[in-house]
């Protein structure tokens, strides 16, 4: 099918099985911000906002990637730490040559080898922060800054090794802010949507620079961030894509404020934040909330992104403590694939491509679990609920796959004896245990009561299948 520059054509397309059905991606964020790899650790976004309010979060901003404005927030702890450490005088733009020298040798195969090792199967990387500098050589070069880009393909070469690793290739790009074309300080939320720049200029690169990734990478994924541009027409940028990259996604964050109508309605935005989400452009294939849960299965298929402490970009100061725990990660991925969404969980590298320990550990026992139990999340769909308890109080997620059924037990049971409360499967239907095998179930009126092994091996999670139980 060939897509037309209108909404209605690009509202035409379906989101693919393959977005569906890979659960798993790995965010990167990696750039000049990388290099100083510094934020205070102020704390989980909904929770800061709530206590602190949008002021206090981006004057404390512990999302390391906002290096360069925190840096222009008067009395900023990034302020400080940038004054003591490389001179107030010391321009952001100068970790550009540390940045372009230490990248030559990073090595993009061992990044790959990490993320299929982890269970992901696509890997979105930062082709452009807020900051603007440039992750490859484009032939429409930064015109306030000279050479500010890096010296080496950076995209290109990690797509090439992600392809090779059998993963597909996603890429974000921050098309709401670029502080080269704006400069106006973000420090409260309104600031955010004042902050998009919106000359002509703009709107044309921002469009030449995506339609550039698009014939250079073919990405699975279109992933912008914060905004777009108002005068930009997105349906024919879409149609474009869609159009070289039928199976390809568009992320929700290509929202275009009305200008001319003064500034967005901050009450409308802050309801929709509050949801977890910026409000939602005309179109996209898929919601992006971040840092969020939700109670419930969601229609509209979504994808969580977060890091693994409160930074995207690489943050010196994160300890484990700041961390998920590798359990935390692979029960808040289970819980988010039985509500119909993928996980894009990020990974913060250090200047020179280094990937910290504590991440890499993260990312390994989400792959170890996922090598047992990835029957129960890969090509699965949500049942008819997500959630539901043991009789002794472990929370249980569901996830079905044809007429199979899955229960992924948040915990690791004490009793050999436990009963899913309200289950009720078909009469004869075989029960198993992944890691084990079959297992022993009786059905009662209050529930499905299986018969564990025991000992059983301590786990984040355990599945159990119950074969035809969604028919
Ligand atoms: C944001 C942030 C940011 C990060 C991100 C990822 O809104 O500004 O630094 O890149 O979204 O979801």
């Amino acid at each position: 099918m060939t897509y037309e520059p209108t909404l209605e054509s690009v509202r035409a397309h379906v989101v693919p099985d393959w977005f569906h059905d890979a659960k798993l991606g790995i965010f990167i964020h990696w750039g000049l911000y990388s290099v100083p790899g510094w934020a205070p650790t102020t704390g989980p976004l909904h929770e800061v906002v709530a206590r602190e309010g949008w002021q206090g979060w981006f004057a404390r901003n512990p999302y390391a990637e906002w290096y360069m404005n925190s840096l222009r927030i008067p009395g900023s702890p990034t302020a400080s730490y940038h004054a003591q450490h490389f001179g107030a005088d010391v321009p952001y733009e100068r970790f550009a040559e540390t940045f372009n020298r230490d990248t030559l040798s990073w090595d993009p195969s061992q990044w790959a080898d990490l993320f299929r090792r982890a269970g992901a199967r696509y890997v979105v990387l930062t082709t452009k922060h807020h900051d603007g500098f440039l992750l490859w050589p484009s032939s429409r070069p930064n015109p306030f800054r000279q050479g500010y880009h890096a010296s080496r393909d950076l995209v290109g070469d990690l797509t090439g090794a992600v392809r090779d690793a059998g993963l597909r290739m996603g890429l974000y790009y921050s098309g709401g802010l670029d502080w080269t074309f704006n400069d106006r300080v973000i420090a409260d939320i309104i600031d955010l949507f004042m902050g998009v720049p919106q000359q002509p200029e703009y709107v044309e690169y921002a469009n030449a620079h995506w339609k550039e990734l698009i014939d250079r990478y073919q990405p699975s994924v279109l992933w912008n961030d914060i905004g777009y541009p108002a005068a930009a027409n997105l349906p024919e940028l879409f149609s474009y894509y869609y159009n070289a990259v039928p199976e390809g996604v568009i992320n929700d964050r290509f929202t275009q404020a009305p200008v001319g109508d003064g500034p967005p309605d901050p009450a409308a935005i802050m309801q929709a934040i509050a949801q977890g989400m910026l409000p939602a452009p005309p179109h996209f294939d898929f919601r992006t909330p971040e840092y969020a849960v939700f109670p419930d299965i969601k229609a509209e298929k979504w994808e969580s992104c977060r890091g693994l402490g409160y930074s995207f970009g690489y943050n010196r100061n994160e300890t484990v403590d700041d961390m998920l725990s590798p359990a935390e990660l692979v029960r808040s991925f289970v819980d988010i694939v039985s509500k119909n969404g993928n996980l894009l969980i990020n990974v913060g590298p250090m200047g020179d491509g280094t990937i910290p320990t504590e991440q890499a550990e993260r990312l390994e026992a989400l792959g170890a679990w996922l090598a047992v139990n990835g029957e129960a999340i890969y090509g699965s769909r949500p049942w008819t609920r997500a959630e539901g308890t043991t009789d002794g109080g472990i929370g249980v997620r569901f996830t079905r796959k044809g007429s199979d059924l899955y229960a992924i037990l948040l915990d690791t049971p004490q009793q050999p004896q436990v009963t899913l409360t309200g289950l009720t499967i078909p009469a004869g239907a075989g029960v198993t245990l992944f890691g084990y095998g079959d297992i022993a179930a009786v059905q009662h009126d209050s529930g499905l009561t299986v018969t564990l092994p025991s000992p059983l091996a301590d786990a984040p999670a355990h599945t159990i299948k119950i074969a035809g139980g969604a028919a």
